[in-house]
């Protein structure tokens, strides 16, 4: 492993200005996505969709600085034959690669889930490394309320084998000089308020950095990709931004330590714009140690799907709703955004 380039892509990823696109739905979540747009999901719409967002030249040059894929997307071309890796490399980001295999039940821990994929990992990371791919992704999910037989959740099991397999990823990720993203995401599906999501938050991520000491993973070669502290969707309180940021930073402090390169939010749900001014309000309070920015899926790609409607004359509308998002979330990476900003496009 040589650490000096994994901390070079990891600071790279998390350029102020800059923030990850996470493209990386799995065939059965983009079609979900499909569904609501009525579009049929085929290799070739997913390949299509794809490439209009890859091929959207101000977003990816000037606001992207990673591009999370599917294993599907990596090893596909574009309608011209060029590798979609290389149209990412070639618009100056990074390519990347979700390589955890979704989640499964966990055994004696009725309602909450394991994320799979360990097996065979170091082999396919060398083939992902020779496609093109810098840095990984393996997420990891918590859900808050009560398992399928009542009891509270999530349990202590559930936050330790799931720290225990991200750290065993990220370990393996580092020994193939893959830099990766340790995504924990504590979801915000639930009616809990916000100190419910803050207190199962600081759990799960105190774990999670235990084990990756335990592991012997180095922090200045990783992104953290965690929630934000924040109200379920469900909860009656819901929090307004400034709290949101508030103590999702006070969580942060007291739980990232300062060796790690940059943190990448995930969007989790929040609406494109709440997930915007969070970003923003949280790096206007500046002053911390890690870079703070945004690697968000639906917050980037809900906006430009609606726009796409998977009609090839669409392609130049979704292409410029995808770039008004990643330049109003590339904004906020740097505390320059402002809610007027989004007036004056729409
Ligand atoms: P969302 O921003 O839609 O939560 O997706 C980010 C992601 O990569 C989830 O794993």
């Amino acid at each position: 492993m040589n650490l000096a380039d994994l901390n070079k892509v990891a600071l790279a990823m998390v350029t102020p200005g800059k923030g990850i696109l996470a493209a990386d739905e799995s065939s059965g979540t983009i079609k979900k996505r499909f569904d609501a747009i009525s579009v049929e999901s085929t290799e070739e719409t997913r390949r299509d969709y794809r490439e209009m967002l890859f091929r959207s030249q101000e977003a990816m040059s000037k606001y992207v600085s990673g591009v999370i894929l599917y294993d599907e997307t990596i090893w596909q071309n574009a309608k011209d034959g060029t590798p979609l890796v290389k149209l990412i490399e070639q618009s100056g980001a990074i390519p990347g690669i979700k390589v955890d295999e979704g989640t499964q039940g966990l055994p004696g821990c009725p309602g909450e889930l394991i994320t799979a994929g360990l097996d065979k990992l170091a082999e396919r990371l060398k083939k992902y490394y020779e496609r093109g791919a810098r840095f990984a992704k393996w997420r990891a999910v918590i859900d808050i309320g009560h398992g399928t037989d009542g009891r509270n959740i999530p349990s202590m099991t559930a936050i330790h084998v799931n720290a225990h397999a991200l750290a065993r990823y990220a370990a393996l990720c580092q020994q193939a000089q893959i830099v990766p993203i340790v995504e924990p995401e504590v979801l915000m599906d639930g009616d809990h308020d916000i100190d419910r999501c803050f207190e199962v938050t600081q759990r799960v991520l105190n774990k999670t950095f235990q084990e990756l000491r335990i592991q012997r993973v180095a922090l200045e070669g990783m992104i953290l990709k965690p929630n934000m502290a924040i109200a379920g969707k469900k909860s009656p309180k819901p929090s307004p931004v400034e709290e949101v940021a508030e103590k999702t930073i006070l969580l942060l402090k007291s739980c990232v330590p300062a060796a790690v390169p940059g943190i990448a939010f995930l969007s989790g749900g929040q609406s494109d714009e709440d997930a915007t001014a969070h970003l923003n309000a949280m790096n206007r309070i500046g002053g911390l140690p890690w870079r703070l920015t945004f690697s968000y899926g639906r917050a980037l790609q809900a906006a430009p799907q609606k726009a796409w409607s998977g009609k090839a004359e669409n392609v130049a509308a979704g292409q410029r709703a995808f770039t008004h998002r990643a330049r109003m979330n590339a904004l906020a990476s740097k505390g320059e955004w402002e809610a007027g900003l989004e007036k004056k496009v729409a």
